[in-house]
């Protein structure tokens, strides 16, 4: 790790000597780690060199770290769009696991009775193997994520079932062929289901309505029945800051846990706001981890303008938002046990193709939209330090 922070350094080194005096060439700079301090457009006009308040010189990259894995999210088209050099720099640099945004969610890969669309997903698959980064697979079933035919079948119950079945144990099946140079699946991990608590009480879903309560220890059981081996998460958001939700979860997996339903893990969105949650943040990360399963940050971010109160992104916002990214960062790593690690995935590269932009209303991510590192990026790296906030 030293050596690669050293030769971090040289190469921010050469680059600033590689400046003339026109300023920075934005295509000589080192992306999504070590990064020249660039303002995009700002007062002083696009690509000059700034003091910008909002960036910093980032002197390491997330993923040599931390013994865990460090995630981003992916689809297959950017990761073949020879445009986006930029965004595989940072992904390489900075992470070493992906997530599908959308690719590999039931609408995207189930397109009519038994009938299934993997392609994006082998894509994305053929790309984490070619350069040593694991997928995790999200989401299964998600209720925000039923394909049209489905949603309007009209066959029996017992028919909507096996469709399910049949869903869930060919995809898991066919994602578990593409094996790493150790035998491993490079599709390690899944989100069987995603969001089925709405607060404190099951969410009323499709799935629900067809299949019954218990749904959702039929999907975990059928997951497990197609790959004895691959690591099958519950995923949520919210699990921080409402208790009540989290109470069902923890009582979800102890049910489980005393019927032999297989689940290996609990995924904690973690889309947090810059001033929330706080205590509750450090109390439900150990009260999840005290559950004995794996723990994922599955898809952080943190909004800086939830209440839609400031035009722009400002220096106080900023701020908090770097102290709420080096909180997740902290806690994560000092409260969940190395074992019981796995991993932290961020819900986005660019604050401009964040879910949350909101037409550039908000700037929830790690880098700017010229892939300059934030001072998001500072908490972070901080907090993954096992630095605490002051
Ligand atoms: C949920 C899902 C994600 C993503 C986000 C934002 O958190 O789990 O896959 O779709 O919503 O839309």
């Amino acid at each position: 790790m030293k050596v690669r922070k050293i030769i971090a350094i040289l190469a921010i080194a050469a680059l600033v000597s590689c400046e003339d005096d026109d300023g920075p060439d934005t295509s000589r700079i080192i992306v999504g780690g070590p990064t020249d301090s660039v303002d995009p457009g700002g007062e002083t006009g696009g690509g000059e060199t700034t003091d910008d308040p909002l960036l910093y010189n980032a002197t390491e990259y997330l993923k040599d770290i931390v013994n865990f894995p460090m995630g981003n999210i992916v689809s297959a088209a950017k990761l073949s769009n020879s445009s986006q050099d930029e965004f595989r720099e940072v992904l390489g640099n900075e992470y070493n696991s992906i997530t599908a945004e959308n690719d590999m969610k039931m609408a995207s890969m189930y397109v009519g009775p038994d009938d299934y669309n993997w392609s994006d997903g082998d894509e994305i698959v053929d790309y984490a193997k070619a350069n040593g980064l694991r997928v995790h697979g999200h989401a299964l079933v998600w209720h925000s994520s039923i394909p049209g035919w489905l949603n309007s079948f009209d066959g029996t119950d017992e028919e909507f079932e096996t469709l399910i079945e049949n869903y869930i144990k060919e995809t898991v099946a066919h994602f578990a062929e593409v094996k790493d140079d150790n035998g491993n699946s490079i599709v390690a991990s899944w989100d069987v289901v995603n969001e089925i608590w709405d607060g404190p009480v099951l969410r009323g879903t499709l799935f629900r309505e067809k299949m019954g309560d218990d749904y959702a220890s039929k999907l975990f059981t059928w997951a497990r029945e197609a790959d004895a081996d691959v690591k099958l998460f519950y995923n949520d958001y919210n699990i921080a800051g409402e208790p009540g939700k989290r109470n069902s979860i923890i009582n979800m997996v102890s049910d489980f846990q005393a019927n032999n339903v297989p689940i290996d893990g609990i995924g904690m969105q973690m889309h947090l706001n810059h001033n929330w949650p706080t205590d509750d943040l450090p109390l439900s990360i150990e009260q999840i981890a005290g559950t004995g399963l794996l723990v994922h940050i599955s898809e952080l971010d943190v909004k800086a303008n939830y209440g839609d109160d400031v035009t722009e992104l400002t220096q106080e916002r900023a701020e908090e938002q770097e102290d709420q990214y080096q909180r997740a960062g902290y806690y994560y790593t000092e409260l969940v046990p190395e074992a019981q690690q796995h991993g932290i995935t961020i819900w986005g590269f660019r604050d401009s193709e964040s879910w949350l932009y909101d037409g550039g209303n908000d700037w929830p991510l790690l880098y700017d939209n010229e892939f300059n590192t934030k001072i998001a990026h500072r908490g972070l790296v901080a907090g993954l330090n096992g630095e605490a906030v002051e």
